[in-house]
């Protein structure tokens, strides 16, 4: 039988050439460097409302040793690893291109020199980047998918939610995704930017509104409106991998079906009830509780009770079991570490502990969204 393993794809790190970018900036996206009694102080300035003076930022984002302890750590054998928000989304589209093309390098060397888990398996795996950027042309779009798919330890791509400034719903992005689709690249959707930011008012939250509540709005939205272009329908063969669960959407998907029904300039516009949809879509695991991963399987798994059409009173049991395989665990490090230094991070405990104790998943299906979903849907081993 195939050994069990714990697969961490939702993981990220600045690569030294872009910390080393960020440092060299005077506006944000940066990192202010400083010292506090003689040793290195950074901060990273990448969100509205940072903490005053920024977040701490170190060698847990940049140096590959940090990230193999804290796999360690956590028993993590395996990490599918991304660079962190907010990407290239900032700078002009030659600087975009190149920086790319060269990040993409770096990636690879660093996954393909990292330890060996078996003969065929490297303990480290990447997504890679494309310069989506405003004033971009495609061919450098299409040439950066090319460049990702002959780099071997890189099975995907990272990116936001603005494509190339219209968001992704533009049909620009057209022969982005058909490159995507034929190089067989899973693309990892994640939120940088929330929403509007008036919406949470003027009490001092710190980053709790809009980490817990803007990101997952932001994926919700940039993943409805996906939906709602016909991107699944022109390019059945995507995969998109939806950070935190799919934010919002597996909540709002029964809701999103009946606001569709009821509008004429939509209703005929999507080849299936959009509930199907979500049943094409992976999810990472990286919600925190035990009910919230039940549901979303469970949301995933009646996705098909919508492939023929048939109505949502059609009610029967769904097996949960069936959604728990397009869900995989994550674990956002370096972000969200603990106040006061443990050996184990709360923050992957939980998510560890939630697959641990669904209702309905057998161990089966607890190994599979631990770790064997992802070697499926990366190709690995
Ligand atoms: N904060 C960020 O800026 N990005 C993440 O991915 C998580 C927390
Ligand atoms: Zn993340």
């Amino acid at each position: 039988m195939a050994l069990a393993r714990l697969v961490d794809v939702h993981t990220h790190l600045y690569l030294p050439r872009y910390a080393q970018m960020l440092r060299s900036r005077t506006s944000v996206p940066r990192i202010l460097t400083s010292t506090r009694d003689g040793k290195p102080d950074d901060r990273l300035l990448i969100l509205d409302h940072e903490p005053s003076g920024g977040r701490p930022v170190g060698p847990q984002y940049w140096d590959r040793e940090e990230k193999l302890k804290f796999m360690n750590a956590h028993g993590i054998d395996l990490s599918v690893v991304s660079s962190a928000n907010p990407w290239l989304d900032f700078l002009p589209a030659s600087e975009a291109k190149t920086l790319a093309s060269q990040l993409n390098e770096d990636l690879e060397q660093y996954c393909s020199d990292s330890p060996s888990l078996s003969p065929s398996l490297k303990r480290l795996y990447g997504f890679g980047l494309l310069p989506l950027v405003p004033e971009i042309s495609t061919d450098a779009l299409v040439e950066a998918t090319e460049q990702i798919s002959k780099l071997s330890h890189l099975k995907g791509i990272i990116m936001g939610t603005r494509g190339v400034g219209k968001g992704l719903d533009d049909e620009a992005l057209d022969p982005v995704w058909a490159a995507l689709e034929k190089a067989g690249l899973v693309v990892f959707l994640h939120p940088h930017y929330g929403v509007d930011e008036k919406a949470w008012g003027d009490k001092n939250n710190g980053h709790v509104l809009p980490l817990a509540l803007g990101f997952p709005f932001e994926t919700t939205i940039a993943t409805t409106r996906l939906i709602l272009a016909g991107v699944l329908d022109r390019f059945p063969s995507l995969r998109l991998l939806l950070a935190h669960s799919g934010g919002t959407l597996p909540q709002l998907s029964s809701r999103l079906a009946s606001c569709i029904d009821h509008d004429p300039v939509v209703a005929s516009r999507l080849k299936h009830d959009a509930r199907w949809y979500l049943g094409k879509l992976y999810f990472d695991a990286v919600a925190y509780g035990t009910e919230e991963l039940g549901f979303v399987s469970d949301v995933i798994a009646r996705a098909e009770r919508f492939e023929t059409g048939s109505s949502a009173s059609t009610v029967t049991p769904v097996d949960r079991a069936l959604g728990s395989r397009r869900m995989l665990f994550g674990t956002d490090h370096p972000f969200f570490p603990p106040l006061q230094s443990t050996e184990k991070w709360r923050s992957v405990v939980e998510n560890l502990q939630a697959i641990d104790a669904v209702a309905g998943w057998g161990q089966a299906e607890k190994e599979g969204v631990r770790g064997g979903n992802a070697l499926s849907l990366f190709n690995l081993g």
